[in-house]
């Protein structure tokens, strides 16, 4: 028997709520505490042992989760479509919203919830506005989970991001976290660097003037009394980062898009530069990218996003299990 998995111990945990989480929404990285982030890592570990031994179990056999998108999506509407499947579940997938559903004559994002809740258990939320996914959890009478809100949270997100570090580093203290890029829109930014602050980290911003991180996350920074620096050069942090999280400059953020033009191309990381680097380190990213990290990077063992990819369904899976109430 594989010592990482064991079917009779899920099956056993499939009547219990060891986690916490059920029945509840996930809108904000702001609702995990450092005990509850160890037992979804525990759990998404238990899902990987799963999904490496047998594939998939009959956990959420029966339940349906709505899966509705306003804004494109690969990776979190893929990881949580395959994260359902994989414990038996399945999925109305609206991945193409405004497209393809009744919200292109109008209907509004309060209709739309309490129409999906009464086929769905659960409801999978991305949205172009800040707080939209919290709308939503007001309305249903089921769990909504955030998978973005415009410039706002990306908590599933922060919570894989998180895991990727611990798993590939083995911690979470002592590290020196630089973020790079569009630290203004980024939502999965805003959302890490929340989470990050229940560690011994220190942070490194990395930005054009006008990408710097809001005033509202630094201030939170700040108040956590955690070690921070913002630079606009990336040569400051390269040297000394475990790890080095790049991200997307969003042109779909921008009003004017003569600014974008200015400042997409800031930031490119290539293997030239990552020499400087240390040599256990990672590079990250939430992608999609679209020329910030070289492609011959690719091939280092320190770029770790693909690896960050597959994560994102352990993830996704432990916590569609915990609010639908089998964990
Ligand atoms: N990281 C992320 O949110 O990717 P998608 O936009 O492809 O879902």
């Amino acid at each position: 028997m594989n010592p990482l998995f064991n079917l009779e111990e899920l099956d056993r945990k499939t009547a219990v709520d060891t986690i916490g989480l059920t029945g509840k929404n996930i809108l904000s990285v702001d609702q995990f505490d450092t005990e509850l982030i160890s037992k979804i890592f525990d759990r998404a570990r238990e899902m990987r042992a799963m999904v490496n031994t047998v594939g998939g179990v009959d956990l959420l056999k029966g339940r349906v989760l709505a899966a509705l998108f306003y804004e494109p999506s690969t990776r979190t509407s893929s990881s949580f479509i395959a994260a359902m499947e994989r414990l038996g579940g399945s999925v109305i997938p609206i991945t193409q919203g405004v497209k393809f559903s009744s919200v292109s004559k109008g209907e509004t994002l309060a209709d739309t919830v309490r129409t999906l809740e009464q086929y769905a258990d659960a409801i999978v939320l991305r949205h172009p506005q800040v707080g939209a996914a919290n709308l939503a959890g007001d309305y249903a009478h089921i769990p909504v989970l955030n998978a973005g809100d415009g410039a706002g949270e990306h908590p599933t997100q922060a919570l894989l991001d998180l895991f990727t570090i611990r798993e590939e580093l083995g911690t979470l203290n002592g590290l020196k976290v630089a973020m790079i890029g569009d630290l203004k829109n980024g939502r999965t930014v805003h959302s890490l660097t929340k989470l990050l602050l229940h560690y011994n980290v220190s942070l490194r911003f990395v930005s054009p003037e006008i990408l710097r991180m809001p005033l509202k996350i630094m201030n939170k920074v700040i108040d956590a009394g955690v070690n921070i620096r913002e630079t606009h050069d990336v040569a400051d942090v390269i040297e000394n980062a475990d790890v080095l999280y790049v991200t997307r400059v969003q042109k779909e953020r921008f009003g004017d898009l003569a600014q974008y033009e200015e400042v997409k191309d800031h930031y490119v990381i290539t293997s030239e530069l990552i020499e400087r680097a240390k040599e256990k380190m990672i590079i990250m990213h939430p992608l999609p990218r679209v020329g910030e990290i070289h492609y011959a990077v690719d091939n280092d063992p320190r770029a770790a996003y693909f690896r960050q990819v597959k994560n994102g369904m352990y993830i996704r899976m432990a916590l569609l299990a915990a609010v639908l109430g089998e964990a």
